[in-house]
C-alpha cells in the first residue's frame, strides 16, 4: 500500500455505476460532474462509455482535453464565470453553457456566440444533506425571461435546468423539480421556443453510514415525472459527481493519536483531516463509514479529528462513531465510500502536509 493518507479508486465500480445508472434512465445523457473527482483515468473510462462532462472552470476543460474529451459534448456548467473564461471555453471549442442572471448571458452571447445554453432556476425541493441554499438559481418565471432573452441573442435555447443539492435523499425532488421545468417549458412554448431537454442536474445520493435511496428507485420516480409531464421528445441530461464516483473510493489513513480529553471523551486524530480530503465533514454533513483491523474488538464513542494545528480540523464530534476501544497510533483505518469530493479538496499546503494522492485500480478499458 503507498504511503498513508491516500485514496485508492476502483475504475471497474466507476464503470459499473455509469452502466446502473444508464440502465435506470435509458433515455438520459449522463453528464460527469468532473468536479467530484477530477482524475484522468475516470474521465476517460467515462468518455469511452459515452458520457458528457459537467466542467466548472478553465482547468476542468484543459483536463477533459488533455484526455481526449471532445469539447462539443462539455457543458461549461458553473453560472459564475468572467468574460475571459466565456471566451477561452470558446476558443477551445465549448460550444454549452448554463447560466442564471441575465449579465451572465449577455457575457456568454458576446464571448461564446451561437452556443446552446440551459438556465439554472432555484427549484421548490427539499434540503440535502450538502445543501446549495440560494447560491444558484433564478426564479423559475424569471428563467422563461432569460431564456426568451437568450433566444433573442442568438442563442440556442436548450431548455430549464435544476440541481435538487449534493446528496439529495429526497426522490420527491426531482418530480418537484421536473414539474417547475415543465412549466417553463409550457411558458416557452407558447412563445414558439421550443425547449430541446431538461437538465435534471446532479444530487443522486449514495449510502454512507445512513442508507439513501438507489438508482432503481431515484430512475423510477424520474422517468414517470417525465413522461407524465414534460412534452414528449424532450430529452433529459442528468448531470451527477457523487453517485457516479463515490462508492467507488477507499481512503487509507493511520492513527496518529488516541487521548482522553479532560472533558472525559476518548479523542483519535488520524494524519487525514478536513484539509487534506476530508472537506465534506465540514458541518458534519456526510457521515462516512470507518474500518479497521481490530473491528471484532469493543467499540467505543470518539471524536475524530485531523492532523493540522487547526480548530476547526474536527471530523466528527456531534455525530456518533464508533471506534475500537484498543485502537492505538500506528493503527490503519480505511474511510469508505470517499470517491466523491475528496482528494480534489485537499488544499496545497496547509501546515505542511501535502494533497491526498490518489492511485487507481481495476481496468480503464474492458
Ligand atoms: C453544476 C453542477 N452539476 C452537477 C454537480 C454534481 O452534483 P452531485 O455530485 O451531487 O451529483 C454539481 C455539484 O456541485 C454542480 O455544481
Amino acid at each position: 500500500m503507498p504511503e498513508s493518507p491516500c485514496l485508492v479508486i476502483d475504475l471497474n465500480r466507476v464503470r459499473a455505476n455509469y452502466r446502473a445508472l444508464h440502465a435506470a434512465l435509458p433515455t438520459a445523457r449522463i453528464r460527469f460532474a468532473v468536479k467530484a473527482s477530477p482524475v484522468p483515468e475516470i474521465i476517460r473510462l467515462l468518455n469511452d462509455e459515452g458520457a458528457e462532462f459537467d466542467v466548472a472552470s478553465i482547468g476542468e476543460i484543459e483536463l477533459c482535453i488533455a484526455q481526449g474529451v471532445d469539447p462539443a459534448v462539455m457543458c461549461y456548467g458553473n453560472p459564475i464565470k468572467k468574460a475571459s473564461q466565456i471566451a477561452t471555453a470558446y476558443a477551445a471549442g465549448v460550444r454549452r453553457y448554463a447560466f442564471d442572471t441575465e449579465d451572465d448571458l449577455e457575457r456568454i452571447a458576446e464571448h461564446a456566440p451561437g452556443s446552446e445554453v440551459e438556465c439554472r432556476f432555484l427549484a421548490s425541493a427539499p434540503a440535502s444533506q450538502t445543501p446549495f441554499g440560494t447560491k444558484f438559481g433564478c426564479a423559475p418565471g424569471e428563467a422563461v425571461h432569460l431564456l426568451v432573452r437568450a433566444n433573442d441573442l442568438g442563442l440556442k435555447v436548450v431548455g430549464p435546468y435544476f440541481h435538487v443539492g449534493s446528496q439529495q435523499l429526497d426522490p420527491i425532488a426531482w418530480k418537484i423539480g421536473i414539474e417547475q421545468a415543465a412549466a417553463i417549458t409550457e411558458a416557452l412554448a407558447v412563445k414558439d421556443i421550443p425547449v430541446t431537454a431538461v437538465n435534471i442536474g446532479g444530487g443522486l445520493p449514495i449510502s454512507y453510514a445512513d442508507a439513501a435511496p438507489g438508482i432503481d428507485e431515484l430512475g423510477t420516480v424520474i422517468a414517470h415525472a417525465a413522461a407524465t409531464l414534460l412534452p414528449e421528445h424532450t430529452h433529459l441530461v442528468v448531470e451527477p459527481g457523487r453517485a457516479l464516483v463515490g462508492n467507488t473510493g477507499v481512503i487509507h489513513a493511520e492513527v496518529v493519536n488516541v487521548r482522553t480529553a479532560p472533558d472525559g471523551r476518548r479523542w483519535v486524530y488520524l494524519d487525514i483531516g478536513r484539509y487534506n480530503g476530508m472537506a465534506e465533514t465540514e458541518n458534519e454533513y456526510i457521515a462516512y463509514r470507518f474500518q479497521t483491523d481490530r473491528d471484532a474488538d469493543p467499540m467505543d464513542e470518539v471524536v475524530i479529528a485531523g492532523p493540522t494545528c487547526d480548530g476547526d480540523d474536527v471530523l466528527y464530534q456531534r455525530t456518533r462513531v464508533l471506534l475500537p476501544t484498543t485502537l492505538r497510533a500506528g493503527d490503519s483505518v480505511r474511510i469508505l465510500e470517499t470517491g466523491a469530493y475528496t482528494a480534489s479538496y485537499s488544499s496545497v499546503s496547509f501546515n505542511g502536509f501535502p494533497p491526498l494522492t490518489v492511485h487507481v485500480s481495476g481496468a480503464e478499458r474492458e
